[in-house]
C-alpha cells in the first residue's frame, strides 16, 4: 500500500526553488507524527533540499526514525543509510519483498514523484495551506473529487507560529 503526504497551496502549490513556500511548525509536526516509524520515499531534489550546510548551501539530510528511498536516475548517486531506487518498477519490487505491514509506504515528495505515484496512491494526507503563491514553481497533481473521498478534515487557525490557516485532510480512494 502507498501512500502520499504533503502540504500543498489554494493552487496545488509545493514549492519554489527547491524549497518550500511557507513555514508552518504545526504541520511539520504533524508530518513527523505521521511518517515516524514507517518509510519515506523522495526524489532526490526532496532529499537535497531536506539539509543544508553552514553557508545554506542543500546537501541533503535523512529523516530519523524512518526508513529512507530516495529515487535518482543517476547511478552515481550514493546515501549511506538510504537506499537508492532507479526507476518505479524498481522502488514497486522492493516494496513488494521488503514491506511490513505494520510500516506505511509515503511518498513525501516532490512534484515529480507525486505525479509518478497519484495513480498508485490508496492514501492522501494533504495539509491544505489557505493560501495563493503566485511565485510557486513546483506543484501537485489535481486531486479529483470522484476518485478521492475526504475521510477526515481537521481545520486549524493561523496563530503566533504558523502563518496561515490550514486544514489536515486524508483522503481514500472511493
Ligand atoms: N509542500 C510539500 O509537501 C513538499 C514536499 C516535498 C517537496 N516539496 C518541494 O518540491 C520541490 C521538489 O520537487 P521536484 O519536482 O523539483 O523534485 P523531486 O520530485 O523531489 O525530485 C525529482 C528527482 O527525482 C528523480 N526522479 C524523477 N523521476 C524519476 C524516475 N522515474 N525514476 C527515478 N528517479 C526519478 C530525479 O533525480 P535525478 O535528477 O537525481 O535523476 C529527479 O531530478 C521543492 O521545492 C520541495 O521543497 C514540497
Amino acid at each position: 500500500m502507498i501512500s502520499i503526504i504533503a502540504a500543498i497551496g489554494k493552487n496545488n502549490e509545493l514549492g519554489k526553488k527547491n524549497d518550500l513556500l511557507w513555514n508552518l511548525p504545526a504541520d511539520m509536526k504533524h508530518f513527523r507524527e505521521t511518517t515516524k516509524g514507517h518509510t519515506v520515499i523522495m526524489g532526490q531534489k526532496t532529499f537535497e533540499s531536506l539539509g543544508r550546510d553552514e553557508n545554506g548551501k542543500q546537501v541533503g539530510r535523512l529523516l530519523l526514525n524512518r526508513r529512507n528511498i530516495i529515487l535518482t536516475q543517476d547511478k552515481t548517486f550514493e546515501k549511506e543509510g538510504a537506499e537508492i531506487v532507479y526507476s518505479v518498477p524498481e522502488l514497486m519490487t522492493l516494496l513488494e519483498k521488503t514491506s511490513n505491514k505494520n510500516k506505511e509506504n509515503f511518498i513525501i515528495g516532490g512534484g515529480q514523484i507525486y505525479k509518478l505515484f497519484i495513480n498508485e496512491a490508496d492514501k492522501l494526507y494533504i495539509t491544505h495551506v489557505n493560501a495563493s503563491f503566485p511565485d510557486a514553481e513546483v506543484f501537485f497533481p489535481e486531486i479529483i473529487p470522484v476518485i478521492w473521498n475526504e475521510i477526515s478534515h481537521e481545520e486549524h487557525q493561523k496563530d503566533k507560529e504558523n502563518s496561515f490557516d490550514y486544514t489536515f485532510s486524508v483522503y481514500e480512494k472511493f
